[in-house]
């Protein structure tokens, strides 16, 4: 979490920071601060609280130089006050720091300091990496040797940026494991580091991403990249093509909103280049498989955190439906904690937004250790869980800025339906008849996500009527099952409801006993396999005075009937009627919040890429 912003040129630092900051406030919004060398010395300004304050800070005691770094903040280690907000300062401060992750031996090295004599100023574990790079720099009077130095005694997960007074011609900037990227642009004459690409992609789209255990020396004119042991490394350079309108809000309310209605393009943009539509074929070239390997694979675990989730629980179903191997989803924070049985025939599937969560890293590495061949699907273009899979599927889909997630949710179940089909096509486990019709079905999606998004004021409606509970009950059956947890997990995130998400045939096991009047059960019962059972939830809701809102097929007769509230979709096929019925309850829990007044962008709490464990 955190993001970081550093500039180096001929121009004013400090507003190209706040501006990449702003654009980083999705990844925590605890506090803020610059760092700016202002006629050779260290000015920080940093706040509690939103870039907004900071900014306002900035406006009274303004700051101007040609290097600076920027930090804004989720808090892991200490409260989020000023004291704790970023960047640091060495003692004697010529040194300055903002940093991405945990230092894990933080205690050890704060004693190990406090008994050196070091004052330190805030709770936070990032203090004691300024102090061992002030008295490493005490020794060798280099910079780029202290923190390498540094880096090589703390333990964890680390992303930062370090500013001296004492060398005015540079920024040091290191990666040590998966707490997020380092991304190095180039421009004309001035360089820039960010965290995450929307900072500076206004600015560059030469990038250079540093592995783990890098460690670059930034001047205005390039850089030089070295390992911690100081052996030079050839970096690769990526045009990364990205359009930062589509990391603004234009005239939607919340990127939220907008990124809901996004689906419409994100959905076909998620198909592009991957659908041959002479022969009505998938094409996955960056999977990098063939057929004789297709046939090998024995199972597939797929791996995520949160929203990306429940994506692979649609994923499962259909990829089991197509191709009949056997897939088990696994949430990432535990899949290396219970020795999940892989081996070369495995596929470990990790499906993330940001491609930085450390825990679906980390099961990605377990898979890795285990020998399995490694697969992401992954939004963030050049992001770890990109680089470090045997194969990938790009969501394609734009920056996706709303912590909660909606249309990092709808594209990877399109990318989880072509990876069925193609392994199925692969594997001969479905005739060419069969595939040219799931492709035709396929193709309809963003024309029927269109025609549900049309509905977005009933959905509004039903909302107003909703905003006031305290807490409410999510079903579904089959392949929306996971649509269910989805639903609820947006409503927690941002309107701060308490929601559960159930399979619709346990709520008679249990939560059958919480249905009453104050209880709303949302029942989602589009016309499929599964419609009689669904009815029969409905009734037994209804029957102990529940009130139903039911997400139901447009033209079905019986549901208005017995419920309290429909939110209607669109009639569409089995496999794919999941991405449907997902977007009423979007749309039902950011109308919840906004009515509720809350801050559907930045809610509290929370940040969009979780790179700490
Ligand atoms: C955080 C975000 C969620 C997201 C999850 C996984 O918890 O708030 O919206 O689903 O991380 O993120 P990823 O980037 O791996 O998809």
């Amino acid at each position: 979490m955190c993001g970081i912003v550093a500039y180096i040129g001929e121009q004013n630092a400090t507003p190209i920071i706040v501006n990449g900051l702003k654009k980083l406030e999705y990844r925590g919004y605890d506090s803020a601060g610059v760092a700016v060398l202002q006629d050779n010395r260290i000015e920080v300004r940093r706040d509690a609280g939103k870039i907004a304050r900071l900014e306002a800070l900035i406006a009274a005691q303004p700051v101007r130089g040609m290097v600076g770094i920027g930090h804004t903040r989720w808090a892991t280690h200490g409260a989020p006050n000023q004291q704790n907000a970023h960047p640091h300062l060495s003692s004697n401060g010529e040194i300055v720091i903002v940093h991405n992750g945990i230092v894990e031996n933080y205690l050890s090295l704060r004693d190990e300091l406090l008994a050196e004599g070091a004052v330190f100023h805030s709770e936070t574990d990032t203090e004691t990496i300024v102090y061992l790079i002030e008295r490493y720099y005490a020794v060798s009077q280099n910079l780029s040797k202290a923190v390498q130095l540094t880096m090589k005694r703390v333990k964890g997960a680390h992303g930062l940026v370090v500013m001296s007074s004492r060398e005015p011609d540079r920024l040091v900037t290191a990666r040590l494991g998966n707490a997020g990227g380092v991304a190095i642009g180039r421009g004309a004459g001035e360089m820039f580091i960010a965290s995450d690409l929307p900072a500076i992609v206004e600015h560059t789209r030469e990038i250079t991403f540093l592995e783990s255990g890098q460690l670059a020396v930034v001047s205005r004119a390039g850089f030089e990249v070295q390992t911690l042991d100081g052996a030079k490394i050839q970096p690769k350079t990526q045009h990364i093509p990205w359009d930062p309108v589509s990391a603004e809000k234009g005239s939607y309310r919340h990127f939220m909103q907008k990124e809901i209605h996004e689906q419409v393009r994100s959905l076909s943009d998620t198909m592009i280049g991957r659908i041959d539509f002479d022969d009505y074929r998938v094409v996955l070239p960056d999977l990098n498989l063939s057929s004789e390997r297709a046939k090998q694979f024995r199972r597939i675990f797929i791996t995520a955190c949160g929203t990306a989730l429940h994506a692979g629980m649609v994923g499962k179903t259909i990829i089991e439906h197509l191709t009949r191997i056997p897939v088990e989803v696994m949430v990432a924070s535990e899949f290396r904690y219970i020795d999940p049985i892989v081996d070369a025939n495995t596929v470990v599937l990790a499906i993330s937004q940001s491609g930085e969560t450390a825990d679906t890293l980390a099961a990605m590495e377990e898979g890795r250790r285990k020998g399995a061949t490694l697969w992401s699907i992954v939004n963030a273009i050049g992001s770890q869980a990109m680089r470090s899979a045997d194969g990938t599927i790009a969501m394609q889909v734009g920056p996706e800025i709303g912590v909660a997630s909606t249309k990092a949710f709808t594209a990877p179940i399109v990318d989880l339906y072509m990876l069925a089909v193609y392994l199925a096509d692969l594997r001969g486990s479905i005739t060419a008849e069969k595939r040219i019709d799931l492709i035709r079905d396929l193709l309809k999606v963003p024309t029927l996500a269109s025609k549900t998004l049309e509905h977005e004021g009933e959905v509004e409606r039903a909302a107003a009527r909703y905003k006031d509970i305290r807490s409410m009950l999510y079903l579904g059956r089959g392949i929306n099952m996971p649509i269910a947890y989805e639903g609820a997990l947006k409503l927690k995130e941002i309107s701060y409801i308490h929601a559960e998400g159930y399979p619709a045939g346990e709520m008679k096991h249990g939560p059958i006993a919480l249905v009453d009047k104050d209880l709303p059960v949302l029942v989602i019962a589009p016309k499929d396999a599964w419609y009689e059972k669904m009815i029969s939830q409905i009734e037994q809701a209804k029957a102990r005075g529940g009130q139903v809102i039911a997400v139901a097929t447009a033209g079905d007769t019986l549901i208005p009937d017995l419920v309290d509230e429909v939110l209607w979709v669109p009639e569409a096929p089995w496999l794919i009627s999941p991405i449907l019925t997902t977007i009423p309850l979007q749309l039902f829990a950011y109308h919840i919040a906004t009515q509720l007044g809350l801050d559907v962008d930045q809610p509290r709490n929370l940040a969009k890429s979780v790179t700490v464990e």
